[in-house]
């Protein structure tokens, strides 16, 4: 039991840590109504002192030393919005060793050592909070915990990458080029501070691994995720397919085949019916579609990423971590993950998919296209031919359902026939 006001070591200024810094600031009246106990941000670790801020902070609050905060008795509760990996594992490990409670956004973190930093937090009962960590300000961590706790859930499938989206969005809607949209996207502080890791589809790969951790209590990392980003998209398919009806969507993915005891957890860019409500999620806009025995289909929707709409996730659990903290409870709900439930392979499972190729412009060509997909089971739901470029014509093909390895297997094959001259990376498409 905790009386007197909490302290919280705030680990990162940037672009989340300002944003909690602002939120703290202004609604501290309410916060602590409603937590219970005055909160208050006691220091703040950052890697250059000298840096101009947008947030006055007072210079002795700073340190460039985050151990000080995870080692500072005075410190109840250690907000982590810097990032990293490896140091900040240390560092959080230690934060909980010593007894405080830890809110973090770090999903790199939880998507690799979900598991150590819950058990740690288990066996020293504090906290371990990371609603921030999927989906920005969308609340689906504890939805997926505690709401939905009475369901099976089947399937959770969403736009979890604020950049992607963004970027998709404008070269869909603005016809931007790529490296625009996502300039734009870093100078509004959704892109990571590499952003491979967004445009390669590694920030949803972490974000799906976690949900899917949670959705089937069954744990899940980041290596286990099929990943595909959306480098490969082009303004062609983005055009093809809205004339096909479809928008270009990096989905995330995770379903449970209870008849064959297995998951399939993947991330690619798919195409998406345009009155699907994943279509008209735009910009840095992120959905989550829960699907449950009891609840049938749950969206979550809003900003996944941000300083204020990931500050709000972030505050949110800080106040749940006092709560916790002035009531003795901490440490109640940690690692939910009690099953081991295989991932399928890629192979097995099943999808339609979206075919672009350049091919000999002769007749024949069509005929030969669909044999080697007929040989492999391939179903084609529709074929088009776009247009010539000298002697090739653009052909694009709509599959039916097919297994993923049969599709593979066919597209190989076409990439080595005689007629093809280049065979794109086909698309997932959705139904
Ligand atoms: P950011 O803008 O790059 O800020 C990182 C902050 O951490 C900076 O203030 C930096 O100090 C400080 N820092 C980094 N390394 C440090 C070290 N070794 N010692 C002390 N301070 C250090 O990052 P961000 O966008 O706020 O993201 C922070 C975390 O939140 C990441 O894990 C990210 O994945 C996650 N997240 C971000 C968003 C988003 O919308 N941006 C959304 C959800 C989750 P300086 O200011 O001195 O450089
Ligand atoms: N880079 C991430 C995104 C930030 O674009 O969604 C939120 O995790």
């Amino acid at each position: 039991m905790k009386e007197g006001p909490v302290k919280v070591g705030l680990m990162g200024l940037g672009t989340v840590g300002t944003g909690v810094y602002k939120v703290m600031q202004r609604n501290a009246e309410d916060i602590a109504l409603r937590a219970g106990l005055p909160v208050t941000i006691a220091k703040i670790a950052v890697r250059d002192l000298n840096k101009e801020r947008s947030v006055s902070v007072p210079r002795d609050m700073l340190t460039d030393d985050p151990r000080e905060l995870v080692e500072d008795p005075e410190i109840d509760i250690v907000v982590e919005v810097m990032g990293g990996m490896e140091n900040t594992l240390d560092l959080l490990l230690t934060a909980l060793r010593n007894g405080k409670s830890v809110v973090t956004a770090n999903k790199d973190l939880i998507a690799e050592h979900g598991r150590v930093l819950l058990d740690t937090a288990a066996e020293y009962r504090c906290d371990f909070l990371f609603e921030a960590s999927v989906a920005g300000g969308v609340p689906i961590v504890r939805p997926l915990k505690q709401c939905l706790a009475g369901n099976r859930i089947s399937q959770v499938m969403g736009i979890i990458n604020g950049t992607t989206n963004y970027i998709l969005t404008k070269m869909t809607e603005e016809g931007l080029d790529f490296e625009t949209a996502l300039r734009q996207a870093q100078e509004l502080g959704y892109a990571e501070a590499d952003p491979t890791s967004d445009v390669e589809g590694y920030d949803a790969a972490r974000k799906i691994a976690i949900l899917a951790s949670l959705a089937f209590n069954s744990r899940v990392v980041f290596s286990q995720v099929e990943v595909a980003g959306i480098t490969s998209v082009t303004d062609r398919d983005v055009r093809y397919a809205r004339e096909l009806g479809y928008v270009i969507k990096l989905l995330a993915i995770a379903k449970h085949d209870e008849e064959r005891g297995a998951l399939e957890v993947a991330v690619r860019p798919t195409l998406v019916p345009v009155d699907h409500p994943l279509a008209a999620v735009g910009g840095a806009y992120n959905a989550i579609f829960v699907r449950g025995d009891a609840v049938g289909e749950a969206m979550f929707h809003g900003l996944g990423a941000g300083e204020l709409p990931t500050a709000s996730a972030v505050v949110g659990d800080v106040v749940e971590a006092v709560r916790n903290l002035r009531d003795g409870v901490r440490g109640r709900i940690l690692c939910t993950c009690y099953r081991n439930i295989p991932i399928k392979p890629v192979e097995e499972t099943y999808s339609r998919f979206y075919l672009r190729a350049l091919v000999a412009d002769r007749p024949g060509v069509l005929g030969a296209m669909a044999t080697v997909l007929g040989e492999h089971g391939v179903s084609i739901a529709s074929m088009l031919q776009k247009s010539s470029r000298g002697d090739l014509a653009e052909i694009v093909v709509v599959t039916h359902t097919v297994r993923q390895g049969s599709l593979m297997d066919a597209v190989a094959r076409l990439r080595d026939h005689e007629v093809v001259d280049t065979m794109f990376p086909p698309l997932h498409v959705e139904h």
